[in-house]
């Protein structure tokens, strides 16, 4: 506590908290500890300052408005000769906690933009590239290189969280009272794997729509596109329908849920008749032939594969107006941007082809896995032992990653644990998010409250944005519900999401509703549908 009172001291005069701040004074701490590592940088920066991102393909935005920080970046070298870098932001203002925040897709580069959000709240604040150099799409790194790939399966981001406790030690004078997570995508299944390998890392993980099913998700983004593919052949969907199917649905799917208001809140509870979209003798036009009506059986049902094995959930009611890239158009570009997987993380080659997908391909995956990204280990209770939190949550209308891989994640740990006679309310909860997309934001047809300042999400509302504006509270705040439930014991028994009219300038809430952890559901009983207190969370069974 003394330390913090310099450093708040030392913004005052500036030359306290700079004069800490250097690369010799972190390099120092490394060798200090025996971790084999360089400081690229390490330089203050002054109250609503901005850090400047260069060479950075995967989070090329600078965070603005940021608060007094030092800024280190260092690039370590792992016990297996390969390395990774990792940024940290150490404010002025700490507020004794650490928070590591994490990546999307194969993103390698330091997500500066979300360690902007997260020292916003005064944590020291951290992102790693997770060992490579490319953008969100970018797989030609992993090919020959299992190393890197287990640098990005779960080893980058342990070690550089075993290394910023050392540096956060080393700056303050005293180790973080808590230790945090967030992190969307693979960033949610970064701490799902993080949760079980190491479960001493955090006390607290927010994980949104987490791809923790690596070799099944991987495949299935390729496998989707199939379905809708070749373009104009008879089976396919164009474009142009996606948006007449999408009308189907809301005017089928909506009113089901028990309240008209163009949110598909309870999809897997639409019991749809595709029958109204058959072309007839009559109607020709906005409508579809029965082959192409067989494609939307199976985007709607769940990929089984040999012997009626099942190999992935399906996308949900109410993602239409994303098909474009959920399912594709069928053109060729498309199907070979998802080759990758295959090609550069299975190791085979440039000539693999999605004409070789079969279902061998998932078993081969399966004996594979690839980087031991998998987090498939249901059986977390170490994690709960020691006292961790998880907050895990995914929109309903996720276009990327079907919204089931989270209830079949969530009902696989239930089973594990129910087994050994462990409860996982006390420690696990789940709140699916009727109408956002995958990690952020809601189609414009349905407008629905999505923001609970989840990982990538203050992105979506601007470069300086840290929390939810105008609501700096557990009610609304994932991460401070988080903080709430790991440092006092108060469990989150819904979360209120928000929609401003204008997420860029977030000045007036046009919507906010309670979001109610998994299998309750938020059912509307009277009053104005946009304000929360019209809303209850109530089991279905
Ligand atoms: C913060 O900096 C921005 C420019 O980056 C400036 O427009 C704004 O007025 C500054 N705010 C304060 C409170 O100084
Ligand atoms: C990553 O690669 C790009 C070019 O492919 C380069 O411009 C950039 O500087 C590299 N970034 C790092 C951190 O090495
Ligand atoms: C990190 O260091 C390694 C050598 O150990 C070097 O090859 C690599 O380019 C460095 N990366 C960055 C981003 O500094
Ligand atoms: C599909 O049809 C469109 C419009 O007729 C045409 O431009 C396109 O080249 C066709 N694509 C293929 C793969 O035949
Ligand atoms: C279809 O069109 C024919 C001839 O125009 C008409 O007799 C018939 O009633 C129509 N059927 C339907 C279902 O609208
Ligand atoms: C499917 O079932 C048959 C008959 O039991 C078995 O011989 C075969 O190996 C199975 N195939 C796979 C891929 O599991
Ligand atoms: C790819 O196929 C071509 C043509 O069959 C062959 O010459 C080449 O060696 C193959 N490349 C790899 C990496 O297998
Ligand atoms: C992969 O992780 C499991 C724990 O989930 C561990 O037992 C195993 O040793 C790891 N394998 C490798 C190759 O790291
Ligand atoms: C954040 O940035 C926006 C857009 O540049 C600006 O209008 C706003 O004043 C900034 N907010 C703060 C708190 O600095
Ligand atoms: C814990 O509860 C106290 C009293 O309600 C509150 O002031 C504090 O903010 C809570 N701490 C967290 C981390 O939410």
């Amino acid at each position: 506590m003394k330390t913090h009172l310099i450093h708040q001291l030392g913004l005052v005069g500036l030359a306290s908290a700079s004069l800490t701040c250097t690369p010799a004074h972190f390099q120092k701490i490394l060798s200090k500890n025996n971790l084999k590592g360089t400081i690229n940088s390490a330089y203050h920066i002054k109250e609503n300052g901005t850090f400047a991102v260069t060479g950075n393909l995967a989070y090329p935005t600078s965070p603005t408005g940021l608060p007094a920080l030092c800024a280190v970046e260092a690039n370590m070298t792992t016990e297996v000769g390969t390395s990774y870098t990792f940024g940290i932001f150490l404010p002025d203002d700490w507020n004794d906690r650490f928070l590591a925040v994490g990546n999307g897709g194969y993103a390698g580069g330091i997500n500066y933009i979300d360690m902007g959000a997260g020292v916003g709240y005064g944590f020291a604040t951290m992102s790693t590239d997770t060992g490579h150099n490319s953008s969100y799409q970018g797989t030609s790194w992993a090919y020959h290189n299992e190393e890197s790939i287990a640098d990005w399966g779960w080893r980058a981001m342990h070690e550089s969280t075993v290394t910023s406790k050392v540096l956060v030690n080393g700056f303050y004078g005293e180790d973080s009272r808590y230790n945090y997570f967030s992190g969307c995508s693979v960033g949610g299944r970064q701490g799902l794997r993080a949760l079980q390998l190491f479960p001493d890392d955090y006390d607290g993980v927010s994980a949104g729509a987490p791809a923790w099913w690596t070799t099944h998700n991987q495949l299935f983004a390729l496998k989707v596109l199939l379905w809708n593919f070749p373009e104009n052949s008879t089976q396919t969907i164009p474009e142009s329908l996606f948006s007449v199917i999408g009308d189907e649905v809301l005017k089928q799917c909506d009113p089901q849920d028990g309240l008209t208001d163009n949110i598909i809140s309870d999809p897997f509870g639409c019991n749809f008749d595709p029958l109204p979209l058959l072309c007839t003798a009559n109607k020709t036009t906005d409508c579809l032939t029965s082959e192409q009506i067989d494609t939307t059986f199976k985007v709607y049902n769940d990929w089984v594969d040999v012997n009626q094995t099942f190999v992935f959930p399906h996308y949900l009611f109410g993602t239409e107006s994303s098909w474009s890239s959920a399912i594709g158009t069928g053109a060729m570009s498309s199907v070979e941007n998802q080759e990758g997987f295959a090609q550069d993380l299975l190791q085979f080659g440039p000539n693999w082809s999605y004409k070789d997908l079969t279902y061998k391909t998932v078993e081969y995956a399966d004996r594979l896995n690839p980087g031991n990204a998998t987090a498939s280990e249901f059986d977390i209770r170490p994690f709960k032992a020691r006292g961790g939190k998880l907050i895990h949550y995914q929109g309903y209308a996720d276009p990327t990653l079907p919204t089931g891989s989270s209830i079949y994640f969530y009902e696989h740990v239930s089973r594990a644990l129910t087994e050994k006679s462990a409860t996982l309310d006390d420690f696990y909860r789940m709140f699916l998010i009727p109408g956002m997309e995958h990690c952020m934001s809601t189609p414009s047809t349905m407008n629905a409250p999505w923001y609970i300042a989840g990982a990538n999400q203050a992105a979506e509302l601007g470069d300086n944005v840290s929390g939810v504006p105008g609501y700096r509270d557990s009610k609304h705040d994932v991460i401070l519900a988080l903080m709430n439930w790991v440092e006092n014991g108060t469990a989150p028994d819904s979360i209120i999401a928000t929609k401003y009219t204008d997420d860029t300038t977030h000045e007036k809430v046009e919507r906010q509703r309670p979001i109610c952890p998994y299998p309750q559901q938020a059912k509307y009983q009277s009053g104005n549908p946009d304000m929360p207190r019209s809303w209850k969370c109530e089991s279905l069974y």
